[in-house]
């Protein structure tokens, strides 16, 4: 297809830095790593790199609070080195989208300290202080108020006390932060992750939320007024005016907490170019990894996101989720983590690709005194975090996995000595393998990246549909189950090109994965 747009047409690859390869042997992922594994990435068939946050952070929420918005932490490299990836991905045609953290800075940052060293300072306003709290909760736990005994009020943070909210309604803060927007696209950036950009409004008279059902004191309550207010779009707006005065770049949004149309709604012209809905991420504890629901799920995206002419994105791990090899699979087998990853390259969608999954890397477990993330100390046993899903990327069986020469900052899981890339590249039949040809099918093969879907009535136990152009068809069947189904030959012209099993093509063996391609 020659109107190729990366970011609609494209894979992007998500980088979690501390954990992907650590070259100044600090036990650290850094920037120099990841530029020493850009070979490995091209080769496997990517087309972007989302980087989780690297600039400077004390580490209150592992990146999430930042206390610079425009340096990069000395831990992971220099802003030289942001230049020489951004290079050196370009010459690879690998794009860079960064990830911002806009909706809160850490304690730390030169702003908060200003603005928390007293009440007439000229950065006051730049937070949200109060003299008294409303019944707002922070998603971490606890109230989102922090009193200040210095100054006297209280500060609004919806995560930890160490991240305090800035007041979007300042105009300076607005200015600030599309000031940091330009500053990465001067440097070659190609686009943003907005970390929960639709918190970045509050409602500005601070009312209560009103009360609901739910476990914690954070879900017993609708987030009406501290989420989701109109002030966004006009923002927005502003955003993508800058963006678009630069050539192809691209805005995708966290949403949080928000419905499937609020999140359709933040996207479009004049607005962000996607956002994330995570429809396939739940817990199977409660929503179970099946056909059934599977289709439930996509037909109620593609009617949302078709009818709205909005492009979807599709996710089934990231950094604040246990992986999906994790959530669905039962002992070694990789089954189910290829099923998982026939719907990301398959569905309607950007497929955003957490890395480690194109091995199939599992949670590592940690005892209670080795957490480190902030709501799993909190919450243990109930919820143990999210270090689980955040390991040290597994290269090969030498020791640390190759990611480090010293004991990295979370443990490699113990499986890294059969669970690795150098191990899965030499197994035809391994889930890198897998991943790969399914990355090379869906580049090659237009109707896989922009086709429509077409769902299909199938026997119990399985699941297929079609995505299709003007002149070529994929049809995708897999089997969710773990024995044979008769689901009969497909009618019609159909070549068959990709298949897990060498069975008769009428059935699908256990877990089977099967592609057919007709012009
Ligand atoms: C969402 C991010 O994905 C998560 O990792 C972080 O803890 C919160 N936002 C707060 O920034």
């Amino acid at each position: 297809m020659d109107d190729f747009l990366w970011w609609r047409d494209g894979v992007i690859y998500q980088i979690y830095p501390r954990s992907f390869s650590d070259s100044n042997g600090d036990g650290l992922g850094d920037l120099i790593g990841i530029i020493a594994h850009l070979d490995y990435l091209k080769d496997l068939g990517i087309d972007a790199i989302w980087l989780s946050p690297f600039q400077p952070t004390p580490d209150k929420d592992f990146g999430y609070d930042i206390s610079n918005y425009i340096d990069v932490d000395p831990r992971f490299g220099t802003l030289a080195d942001f230049g020489r990836l951004v290079d050196e991905a370009h010459m690879r045609g690998i794009r860079i989208v960064l990830d911002l953290v806009l909706n809160h800075t850490s304690d730390q940052h030169a702003w908060f300290r200003e603005s928390s060293s007293n009440q007439e300072n000229s950065k006051r306003d730049w937070y949200i202080w109060r003299d008294h709290p409303n019944n707002w909760q922070a998603s971490f736990g606890g109230s989102a108020w922090e009193y200040d005994p210095v100054t006297r009020q209280y500060y609004l943070h919806l995560f930890t006390k160490e991240q305090p909210d800035v007041n979007w309604r300042n105009r300076e803060v607005r200015k600030a932060m599309l000031d940091i927007f330009r500053f990465w696209m001067e440097l070659g950036a190609d686009g943003f992750r907005l970390d929960v950009f639709n918190a970045y409004f509050k409602d500005p008279n601070l009312p209560d939320n009103p009360p609901k059902f739910g476990l914690r004191a954070f879900d017993r309550q609708r987030h009406i007024h501290d989420i989701d207010q109109p002030e966004m779009m006009p923002f927005l707006n502003e955003l993508r005016s800058l963006l678009d005065s630069y050539p192809e770049r691209y805005a995708v949004g966290e949403t949080y907490l928000a419905t499937l149309q609020k999140t359709i709604s933040y996207c479009g012209n004049g607005k962000l170019h996607a956002a994330f809905s995570f429809d396939f991420t739940s817990n199977d504890l409660f929503f179970p990894w099946n056909p059934a629901w599977l289709m439930n799920q996509i037909t109620r995206r593609e009617e949302a996101f078709n009818g709205a002419h909005i492009w979807p994105t599709t996710v089934m791990s990231n950094h604040d989720l246990s992986r999906a090899a994790s959530r669905y699979s039962r002992g070694k087998d990789d089954a189910q983590a290829k099923l998982a990853m026939t719907l990301l390259l398959t569905l309607r969608g950007t497929p955003f690709l957490y890395y480690g999954e194109e091995i199939a890397m599992r949670d590592i477990s940690l005892k209670r005194g080795e957490i480190l993330d902030p709501p799993g100390r909190k919450y243990w046993p109930i919820y143990k975090g999210r270090d689980g899903c955040r390991s040290p990327m597994q290269w090969n069986d030498k020791p640390f996995a190759g990611f480090s020469n010293i004991r990295p900052w979370l443990p490699v899981h113990p499986n890294y000595t059969q669970r690795n890339v150098a191990a899965q590249q030499a197994d035809p039949d391994s889930m890198f393998n897998f991943t790969k040809n399914l990355l090379n099918l869906r580049k090659e093969t237009p109707a896989l990246r922009r086709g429509s879907f077409i769902p299909l009535k199938t026997p119990h136990g399985t699941l297929a549909y079609i995505r299709q152009t003007d002149d070529q068809s994929v049809l995708v069947r897999m089997n969710f189950s773990k024995s044979q189904v008769n689901i009969g030959q497909p009618a019609g012209d159909w070549r068959a090109i990709f298949t897990t099993s060498e069975g008769a093509q009428g059935t699908l063996t256990p877990y089977e994965i099967q592609l057919f391609f007709k012009e």
